[in-house]
């Protein structure tokens, strides 16, 4: 949140546990799956405006509103076990209704083409959080 803000330096986090569906994504040759994100797959290197296909991760996610850049602080890890690969998707902002508007997003619930991403994985929990600052969790335990 930011500064002179009620909760100031606190953040929204949004964890979701996806599962991907590997075999079907490397199907593809690696031209098609830098389609379905956007970037280049060797050096992630995004594409131009020009090249990016509409229903790719980054066009669905690389959104504006009102103005404003919908950036998010991501810090996801990747997740395995002998039978499921995904993604602990972890990410930060100031808005809660920033994560709400790029699902929405990703679903095609704003009219626009869906993530071609969710073809080839699954979110299978979502939790949001509120993380207080560091210096408000101290003054907690004064
Ligand atoms: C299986 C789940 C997901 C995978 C594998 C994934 C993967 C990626 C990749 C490879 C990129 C481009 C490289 C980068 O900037 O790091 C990216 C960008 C991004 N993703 Fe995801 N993502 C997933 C889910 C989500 C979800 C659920 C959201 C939003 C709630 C999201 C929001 C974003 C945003 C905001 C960007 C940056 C777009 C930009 O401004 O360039 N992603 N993601």
């Amino acid at each position: 949140m930011p500064a002179g803000e009620a909760c100031a330096g606190g953040s929204y986090v949004l964890g979701m546990r996806w599962i991907h569906d590997l075999p079907r994504l490397h199907a593809l040759s690696v031209a098609e799956q830098e389609r379905v994100f956007g970037r280049t797959k060797a050096d992630s290197v995004e594409f131009s405006d020009d090249e990016m296909p509409p229903d790719a991760h980054v066009a669905r996610t690389d959104r504006e509103r009102n103005g404003v850049k919908q950036k998010l602080y991501r810090r996801s890890a990747p997740i395995g076990s002998v039978d499921a690969h995904g993604l602990y998707f972890l990410a930060f902002s100031c808005d809660p209704s920033r994560f709400e508007f790029l699902l929405e997003s990703m679903y095609g619930v704003d009219g626009g083409p869906t993530d071609r991403l969710l073809q080839f994985s699954k979110p299978t929990t979502g939790s949001l959080f509120f993380a207080p600052s560091a210096d408000e969790l101290s003054a907690l335990i004064r």
